[in-house]
């Protein structure tokens, strides 16, 4: 049966569907959400490159588009219909489907990724032993998480929860934060830890990358520090498994 979670999650997104693209894909260009996206892609680029790579959780299909540059195929899941109406548009090869029960044999790809996505799922622990079971012996594991020793964290929770999604507050969808900590943990049973990144480190607020000079300065340090031991405090934390 499914869960109630998925239901309120499936309206957030349809919702946010109509607007999600507004500020992103490079309608702001060097912005705050094109710097998430850069770092993301260029993290799957690394493990990637001419293979068979899903994303799960593929949204209106703003980074699996940019995979198709370097993946041999490239596939994605989520459970909006509203998102995935915008990423058909793009022209992507996407299914409706739950992170949780992926619908898809086993080992059929390379890479199986998530970005923004597990943050929003209960059961992640099933979420990423179904990322390790889809993908090939020896492939990887790319999993995002919102990490609570953030500048990010500590901004949202003295902001509250926004409106990002017409009448639909942040708040009206579950969200969780995992520590670099709680993450090592949650090695999934197949697959061990292999490396660790991390996005937006320094940035305090996404407004500043809209200032001219100023946001290259932090675009240059959030390259540069992205591999450092200060990415245990980025607010998005980026684990890559490799599947035994
Ligand atoms: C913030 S968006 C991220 C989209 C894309 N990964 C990106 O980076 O642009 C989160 C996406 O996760 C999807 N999602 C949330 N829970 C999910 C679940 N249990 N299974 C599959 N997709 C889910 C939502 O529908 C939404 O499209």
């Amino acid at each position: 049966m499914e869960s109630l979670n998925e239901d309120q999650s499936r309206r957030y997104y349809d919702q946010f569907s109509k607007g999600y693209d507004d500020k992103r894909g490079g309608n702001e260009p060097g912005g705050y959400h094109d710097l998430l996206d850069d770092l993301e892609v260029e993290t799957v680029k690394r493990y990637g490159a001419g293979k068979d790579v899903l994303e799960v959780g593929c949204g209106t299909g703003l980074l699996l588009a940019r995979f198709r540059d370097f993946a041999k195929t490239t596939r994605g899941i989520d459970l909006s219909p509203g998102m995935l109406e915008k990423a058909k548009a793009r022209g992507l090869d996407v299914v409706e489907g739950s992170a949780t029960s992926l619908p898809f044999e086993d080992k059929s790809f390379d890479v199986a990724c998530s970005f923004k996505v597990l943050a929003h799922i209960p059961d992640i622990a099933m979420a990423l032993s179904e990322m390790v079971r889809v993908v090939r012996p020896g492939g990887y594991v790319i999993a995002e998480f919102y990490n609570p020793w953030s500048l990010r964290y500590a901004a949202k929770r003295a902001a509250g929860a926004r409106s990002t999604s017409g009448s639909f507050k942040e708040d009206a969808v579950y969200t969780r934060f995992d520590s670099p900590l709680s993450v090592r943990d949650r090695t999934p049973a197949g697959a061990r830890l292999v490396a660790t990144r991390g996005i937006r480190i320094v940035t305090p607020a996404a407004f500043i990358m809209n200032v001219p000079v100023v946001k290259t300065a932090f675009r240059f340090a959030e390259e540069v520090l992205s591999a450092t031991p200060l990415k245990q405090f980025a607010g998005f934390y980026v684990a890559i498994w490799q599947r035994d």
